[in-house]
Order: C-alpha cells, then structure tokens, then sequence
C-alpha cells in the first residue's frame, strides 16, 4: 500500500486556494483533501460540486472527496460527474449505502466509505468488499485544528485485521489531528493515507509540513 498525505484545503485560504495548493503541490503528494459540508450532517457548511468541478480543471492532483453531507445517496454521484477521483460517503448518512458506493463505482470514480468515532468496524463488514478506500475519522467530523482521539488507533488496527483476513486490498485513511506524532501511531495501526489540514497550512512553510510527515513514516 503507497503511503499518501492528502493535504486538506480546509485549512487552506478559500479566497485564494490556488495560491496555497501551490504551495504543497511538489511535496510529493499526489492528491487533495476535499471536505465537503452542509450544515446538516456536520455543523459547519464548505462548498459543492463546483468546487469540485474547478480544482479538476485548476490541478492535476487527485480529488479525495470527503462528503460530510446528508442525503449522499442523491448527491455522491454529482461529485464523481464534477470530477472528484475518490468520493467518500458517511456510513452513518447514507439509507441505502450499498447503492450508493454502486453508483459512485457507475459514474467513473473510485469510492469510500468513512466511519464516525462512535461507529463501530463491524457495521462497514458487507460493504467492504465493494470499497476502494476506507476512512477512519479521528476526530468528530466538521472543523480542522481538533485534537486526535487515541482510541481510534486501536479501531484502524481492527480495520486492517479484517481486511487482511477477507482478503481485501482497500486504503485505510485517516482524518482529524494528524501531525509528525499521531501520524507514527496510526501508520502502525495499518492506516496509509493520511489527511492533515491544519498541520500543514496553519504553518509559515507548508510544504515543510508535508515532508516532515512523509518523513515520520517512510
Ligand atoms: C474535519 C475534516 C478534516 C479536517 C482535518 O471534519 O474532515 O479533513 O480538514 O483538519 P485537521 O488536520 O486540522 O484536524
Ligand atoms: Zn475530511
């Protein structure tokens, strides 16, 4: 499994975004963090599709859409036809969520499925065959700058179990208080794809930031 760090853009400046991704763009990463929210599943509200459908344009990096909204079933589709490479959809907001990642998989784009804190591995079982990348939030979802929950350690250790014991070859990602500490625990765990938002744009030198934490794990 290659390890990643997705830098998240919800730290970054919005109001001048391509200004700051240049910032990080020869770090070595190969994608983007992507947060989308709606002032439902998660109180705080981003940006949608468009959003998107512009950075697909304005970069070549890869699009690691994180859907932190209600009502995915309707919506994760839109974000694969805007241009987003990975969309990843709460367990905990989808009613139907083997449809969802059915049609995420139809319109082109890889798909994911994320787990809040408080929801357990097991509850991901029959959907883990059908995934490409699962997301492991180690913070409670909807602002960056949180402090990591070391309980969510053990929880991607057990994640990794079970996918080594089906057989499977999904991405284990995590997002939420990732620095050059809590970094080193979950790629023990068996994570290798890392989101960091603050870490990496809250700092004066932010591609500094992502090569300290390739640094912590290579
Ligand atoms: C939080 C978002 C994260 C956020 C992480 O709900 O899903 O992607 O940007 O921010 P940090 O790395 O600052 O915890
Ligand atoms: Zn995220």
């Amino acid at each position: 499994m290659s390890i990643e760090i997705a830098p998240s853009i919800l730290s970054a400046d919005f109001s001048n975004l391509m200004h700051d991704i240049d910032k990080v763009k020869d770090s070595g990463i190969h994608m983007l963090h992507v947060d989308v929210m709606d002032g439902h599943f998660v109180p705080n509200i981003t940006f949608g599709p468009k959003m998107v459908s512009d950075l697909h344009k304005a970069t070549l990096l890869k699009l690691d859409c994180h859907l932190m909204i209600d009502n995915p079933d309707e919506f994760a589709p839109e974000f694969a036809k805007a241009g987003g490479d990975m969309i990843m959809v709460h367990l905990e907001a989808s009613v139907h969520i083997y449809r969802v990642v059915q049609e995420i998989k139809k319109s082109g784009a890889k798909a994911g499925l994320v787990l809040n804190p408080g929801t357990p591995v097991d509850a991901a079982k029959e959907v883990l065959p059908l995934v490409d990348q699962v997301l492991i939030m180690t913070v409670n979802p909807g602002f960056g700058g949180q402090k990591f929950i070391p309980q969510m350690v053990d929880k991607v250790r057990e994640l990794a179990k079970q996918r080594d014991s089906l057989g499977l070859k999904f991405d284990i990602e995590v997002d939420g208080g990732i620095n050059d500490v809590t970094i080193k625990d979950c790629a023990a765990a068996g994570a290798n794809i890392f989101v960091a938002g603050s870490y990496v744009f809250d700092a004066p030198d932010p591609q500094a930031q992502v090569t300290k934490l390739l640094k912590a794990v290579v």
